[in-house]
């Protein structure tokens, strides 16, 4: 494991809760199996990794670059928690955004080609300190491409910030800074985090059913 801190690891028997305990929108009870990571529990991980961030990278300006679409839900509530670290305590960071729209999958299949398909214009980056803010890293191709990306625009230092990696046999070794939990190698999605721009609208992390694969299929 590359980052130093631990994070919360969802064991490949976690079979998450019943959709049944929780408030589930009504056009998504048939197509998904389980909640995986309740809202709450996002919530009160990614304050602690805002702790962390200020932490390690506390002192100098952030750019704090969103990885959209999967991303914006994660960087707007960790950037909320680190605004609040700004405000109350005696040490605070500057801090701007910038974003980038990255797109690689198909159905629950990476198409092994990523494409920068929009966002600002990476100059801005030269000599910053950035942290990328990604929803998930499952092979870790697409985050090895973008850090390989950033380079060409000298920042002077790149952090990466992940709510999710898996734990899967394709992964490319890749491991960001900052994790909030290891989950098996399931597709989820929910909290921004989509199945053919479905499910964002869902604020559980949760495991899709076949149907809802089927259903929602491109
Ligand atoms: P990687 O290049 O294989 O690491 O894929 C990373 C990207 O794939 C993420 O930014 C997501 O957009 C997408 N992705 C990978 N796994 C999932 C998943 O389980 N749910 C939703 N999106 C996923």
């Amino acid at each position: 494991m590359a980052t130093g801190r631990p994070c919360i690891v969802i064991s490949d028997e976690e079979q998450g809760y019943d959709l049944d305990l929780f408030c589930i929108p009504k056009h998504y009870v048939n197509d998904l199996e389980r909640v995986y990571i309740p809202h709450g529990l996002i919530l009160d991980r990614t304050e602690r990794l805002a702790r962390e961030i200020m932490c390690d990278m506390g002192g100098h300006h952030i750019v704090a670059l969103c990885v959209l679409k999967g991303g914006y839900k994660f960087f707007a509530d960790l950037l909320d928690y680190i605004k609040a670290l700004n405000r109350n305590s005696d040490r605070s960071i500057p801090m701007t955004v910038d974003f980038i729209r990255l797109k690689s999958y198909c159905n629950d299949q990476s198409t092994g080609e990523i494409k920068v398909i929009g966002g600002d214009d990476l100059s801005t980056l030269t000599g910053k300190n950035v942290l990328i803010v990604e929803d998930i890293i499952d092979t870790g191709k697409t985050m090895k491409t973008l850090l390989q990306l950033l380079k060409r625009y000298n920042p002077k230092m790149v952090k990466v910030a992940s709510l999710l990696v898996k734990r899967t046999p394709r992964s490319v070794g890749y491991r960001p800074d900052f994790v909030g939990f290891e989950v098996p190698d399931k597709f989820v999605v929910g909290y921004a985090l989509d199945y053919n721009e479905y499910f964002r609208d869902l604020n559980h992390i949760c495991v899709i059913s076949e149907s809802g694969k089927e259903k929602y299929k491109a």
